[in-house]
């Protein structure tokens, strides 16, 4: 049996959202599904108001996913302008420098709206256009947040690529969206240490015909190479151009952004979403689920590189007029505590992090939590992986001191935002459950072939009908969208994760059930690993499985076979590993590589992963059948030699 942590009284008393409205709003988003959501997309402000909500359809024959498409809207219009007139002079950004003897800067509503605009006649000065790309590849600074809105102001597409992926990953992310412009910095800092933004930038940039331009914002100071006709300085381009900028007004369906993520097959996919359903639930999500109001310092602890940080740093909160703080830096350095000095130093009242983060804090032990007062916080949030309850008791005893709600919230890149949450004044926890599903959402628990599961049940997790902030295709290959996603169970979106549903109707998530592995709450393909192993020329064929580890979730475990001659060794090993990282970013890093003279294949050549992983998981008594192996024995020596 599960604990559960019933809603506490005074959130009870005054939530946002109370159980009766969940409850209700949950059946009426489904059962009156149009009307619904044309009376929640009142909160955004529209030049023109949309007469329809969903279009959408996951059947084969009409497939399309399309919200208020009659609509028109500008999302930093709606994130700045609109909030200028009442909360002009309120703090908007709070930016919290990595080195904690530096100031922090605050912009308020009517600064971030100045720099916005300067910042998208930056844009315009290098010819960017609505629907034009623009590569982002940005350290945590103010600039980030304000290339994000300038791009939406003038309806260019931004990608953001994570400061920590290598030059060959973006360059390929640069290529498949022909970005023609590339925003950076000189370089990035985290933890004490410096990254180097810019000379990555200039290495991608040697396989990138497409890219025109790239604008250099000032962070450090750092020696970097500029490149004549090709880098602008920001700060020198901002001072020449107008404080003032008109919006394009944009289709609902008119995209918004693209973000690359790693999927089971292939390279990664570049996820596309669009502008009215994207920002409507960013808003009502981050709303909801943080129960936000106006005024709250709110700290969501993510990387802009991933959609966490586009929703819920960028478009959700600043669509609320909320305060939103941006941390250049890590959680654990100059020391554990350093988190939590951050929510002294600021009052924060609600945080989001993840469960990596705080396995890790755990780890380090109480004393750097206890040393700091945290009695600004009112709300803990987690996201990008399932968290073990033990982590889930320390967050919400020693951290919160028991005072304060865990929202657990269960989402992907695909899903624009929070898709299975508790809501903190309406649904009671259970530590590691994330509980239910928001407005609009129909989960489903499907078996392998298809058949709905009904009551307590575990299976695959399914979403059966269409939401605002799906994402619409993937950039460049809407084959692949449909195939991806909606190919494995017609009419249904697949998740990709298991799930198990308890007999209270609580959903918890057990993890990726294809060929993704998620570190520290990122995701990696395991084929994208293996396509940089087998790369080098050493090696001949390489298999890469996800592994259980106790601070990053999963690790990564590679089987690499060498070409006929070649010796294994701990240098290569080594190399190999640098190798990985050099090709992808230190995220990819294999945490186990296994030298392995042959790979457990089927007679048709198919590598069978299941025992791959068995054997990874150290878990080597059950194999399970190998009788169907072209050849059994190689069993043998992969378990021999098992690495760990
Ligand atoms: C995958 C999506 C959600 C934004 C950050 C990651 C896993 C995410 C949870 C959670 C259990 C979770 C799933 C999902 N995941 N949140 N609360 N509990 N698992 O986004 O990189 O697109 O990864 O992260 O496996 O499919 P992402």
């Amino acid at each position: 049996m599960s604990d559960i942590y019933p809603v506490p009284a005074e959130w009870a008393a005054k939530a946002k959202v109370t159980k009766a409205d969940y409850e209700a709003g949950h059946a009426r988003s489904l059962d009156d599904a149009d009307a619904f959501w044309l009376e929640k997309a009142q909160r955004l402000d529209w030049l023109t108001f949309p007469t329809k909500a969903d279009e959408s359809s996951f059947d084969e024959a009409d497939f399309q996913v399309k919200w208020f498409a009659d609509g028109q809207l500008n999302v930093a219009a709606n994130c700045l302008d609109r909030h200028l007139a009442e909360r002009g002079d309120q703090i908007a950004i709070i930016w919290e420098p990595d080195v904690p003897t530096e100031e922090p800067k605050r912009f308020t509503y009517k600064q971030v709206h100045a720099e916005v605009c300067r910042f998208a006649n930056v844009l315009k000065g290098q010819g960017v256009k609505k629907g034009d790309r623009v590569t982002v590849y940005m350290p945590m600074i103010p600039e980030a947040a304000f290339a994000l809105l300038a791009c939406a102001r003038i309806g260019a597409i931004h990608s953001v690529v994570f400061g920590g992926f290598s030059p060959e990953a973006l360059a390929g992310r640069i290529t498949d969206c022909d970005s023609t412009v590339v925003v950076t910095a000189d370089e990035g800092r985290r933890g004490g240490k410096h990254v180097p933004l810019k000379a990555n930038v200039d290495a991608a940039a040697a396989h990138t015909p497409c890219l025109k331009s790239v604008i250099v914002v000032k962070a450090t100071g750092g020696t970097i190479a500029m490149q004549d006709g090709r880098d602008i300085w920001y700060h020198e381009a901002a001072a020449t151009v107008s404080a003032d900028c008109p919006i394009e007004p944009m289709n609902a369906e008119d995209p918004l952004f693209i973000l690359y993520t790693s999927g089971s097959t292939g390279k990664p996919k570049g996820v596309l979403h669009t502008t009215g359903g994207y920002l409507l639930w960013a808003a009502m999500t981050h709303e909801a689920v943080f129960d936000y109001r106006p005024g709250q310092i709110y700290w969501c602890a993510a990387d802009i590189g991933w959609v966490t940080g586009h929703t819920y740093i960028v478009y959700g909160p600043l669509a609320n007029g909320g305060t939103t703080l941006m941390y250049e830096g890590v959680p654990n350095w100059p020391d554990a505590s350093r988190i939590w000095q951050v929510v002294d130093r600021h009052d924060v009242e609600i945080i989001f992090t993840a469960p990596t983060a705080l396995r890790a804090l755990m780890k380090d032990g109480d004393d750097f939590v206890a040393k700091t007062s945290r009695k600004s916080l009112k709300l803990l949030g987690t996201v990008g992986e399932p968290i073990n309850p033990e982590a889930w008791r320390w967050y919400h005893d020693v951290v919160g001191e028991g005072r304060c709600p865990i929202v657990d919230t269960w989402w992907q890149t695909e899903t624009g935002g929070a898709m299975i949450t508790p809501l903190p004044g309406a649904i009671d926890l259970k530590p590691g459950s994330a509980t239910k599903p928001f407005f609009g959402v129909e989960p489903q628990i499907v078996d392998a072939d298809g058949k709905i599961l009904e009551g307590a049940t575990e299976g695959n997790l399914v979403i059966a009908r269409s939401w605002p902030g799906q994402m619409r295709t993937v950039w460049g290959d809407h084959e692949r969208f449909f195939q991806t996603y909606f190919s494995t169970y017609p009419g249904k979106y697949f998740t990709g994760d298991g799930c198990r549903r308890d007999e209270d109707g609580y959903y918890w998530i057990t993890g990726r059930v294809d060929d993704v592995i998620n570190v520290s709450g990122h995701r990696m393909g395991t084929a994208e690993v293996e396509s940089a192993l087998v790369l080098h020329p050493k090696v001949a064929e390489a298999a890469v499985v996800g592994f259980p580890h106790d601070i990053k979730g999963q690790g990564i475990y590679a089987y690499v076979t060498l070409n006929a001659g070649e010796e294994s060794s701990e240098p290569l090993r080594k190399e190999l590993r640098d190798w990985v990282r050099t090709e992808i970013g230190p995220i990819a890093t294999p945490d186990a590589i296994q030298f392995a003279p042959g790979l457990p294949k089927t007679r048709s050549g198919k590598i069978m992963r299941r025992i791959l992983r068995k054997i990874a998981e150290g878990d080597t008594s059950s194999l399970g059948d190998t009788s169907t192996l072209a050849d059994p024995s190689v069993v043998d020596d992969l378990v021999a030699n098992r690495v760990g």
